[in-house]
């Protein structure tokens, strides 16, 4: 079982993301918080304790998790610890602003030990265009910081296809996250969210397939593999566990306004708005996703990432697909799974195969 944990609160809104989060709710917090202790609490009860469960990884993003301080953490850590795997994998976002050396430390006291900064670049002018509230020299010093701290593992999210982005500009960037100790980078090509600032700007954004391609190779050349479309690791134990988790169909809990959780193949959906979340934080919607639905989603997480699909998943004609994508030298059979070799065309190949 995977845990997530959601923390609906930012310093600014950056102009590109989507994510359920707030700037102006910071009096809720603490309540915010005492609310989230209570669906984990029951979450935990029903879900792990109830079927003798332990949790592989916890992830906590958002939103931002350093907008909150550690004491307010506290709880939550005494709360999963009994539960938790020998060497369990537990993860914060962060954002370079306010993951001071201070907060670092005291999450790692907690017992974090995966740290994800939100980069997106280290120039200054882009990241003022995404409307970040960080600067470069920032990020840097983050990133010194959890390494002298001691966190095993160090993540950084870049994004890329924005206006004005070249092969040369972003070889910068990632020369200068490969200069610092990561063991983990994220590069996510720019999605238009509704409901940005950047919606309607269609130019903001450059469709280029061939500057991924490069970079994916640019990104090899430092010796970081990749392991899903937008994620590249230091070597296999830097890869993300609780993402993979995600890519392996695993259960998870989804704790927090906006959250997602799959157990018992039902999706539950808690509600988004911080205000109706503090006053009834067991109140969500459920999903049930049927056999056909997981499948579906196996396929198109499966062909993602490395994990590839379990053969046995196939039906005869969707065998011959396979076979056909064999001999177009698109995927690979090996062990009795089908592996991607390309994971830009992974729904494509998942929508030939389904088709
Ligand atoms: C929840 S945020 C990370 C933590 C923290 N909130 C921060 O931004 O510093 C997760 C990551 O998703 C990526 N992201 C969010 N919206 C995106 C978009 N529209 N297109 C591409 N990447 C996006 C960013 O790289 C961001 O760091
Ligand atoms: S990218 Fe991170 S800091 Fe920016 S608005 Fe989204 S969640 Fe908040």
């Amino acid at each position: 079982m995977l845990l997530y944990i959601h923390i609906p609160f930012c310093d600014s809104k950056c102009f590109y993301c989507a994510f359920n989060s707030y700037t102006d709710r910071f009096h809720l917090k603490h309540e915010y918080m005492n609310a989230l202790k209570l669906q984990l609490r029951n979450n935990l009860d029903n879900y792990v304790i109830k079927h003798n469960k332990k949790i592989e990884t916890v992830f906590i993003g958002g939103g931002t998790p350093s907008t909150i301080k550690p004491v307010e953490y506290e709880e939550i850590f005494e709360m999963i610890k009994p539960h938790l795997e020998e060497f369990a994998e537990i993860t914060t976002e962060a954002n370079p602003n306010s993951a001071s050396f201070e907060w670092l430390q005291s999450m790692k006291n907690l017992g974090v030990n995966r740290v994800s900064f939100g980069v997106q670049s280290f120039d200054n002018d882009k990241l003022k265009f995404l409307g970040r509230a960080h600067n470069s020299n920032s990020a840097i010093k983050a990133i010194q910081n959890a390494n002298s701290i001691g966190f095993k593992g160090i993540n950084c999210d870049i994004i890329y296809g924005v206006q004005n982005d070249t092969l040369e500009s972003m070889k910068k960037d990632f020369d200068t996250a490969f200069s610092l100790p990561i063991t983990h980078l994220s590069a996510y090509s720019l999605t238009i969210e509704e409901g940005t600032k950047f919606f309607d700007r269609s130019s903001v954004k450059i469709d280029d397939e061939e500057l991924s391609y490069k970079i994916f190779d640019y990104i090899n050349t430092k010796g970081f593999h990749q392991y899903e479309i937008s994620n590249f690791a230091k070597n296999k134990e830097s890869e993300s566990k609780h993402n993979y988790g995600y890519w392996q169909h695993k259960e998870y809990l989804g704790v927090g306004a906006g959250a997602v959780g799959y157990v018992n193949q039902h999706r539950y959906y808690p509600s988004k708005s911080l205000e109706e979340y503090i006053k009834n934080p067991l109140a969500c919607e459920l999903e049930k996703i049927d056999e056909n639905d997981i499948k579906t989603e196996k396929i198109l997480l499966g062909f993602r990432c490395l994990n590839g699909i379990e053969i046995s998943l196939f039906n005869e004609q969707e065998l011959k697909k396979i076979n056909d994508l064999v001999n177009y030298d698109k995927v690979y059979i090996e062990n009795d799974k089908v592996f991607n070799k390309n994971f830009l065309l992974s729904d494509e190949l998942a929508l030939y195969i389904l088709d």
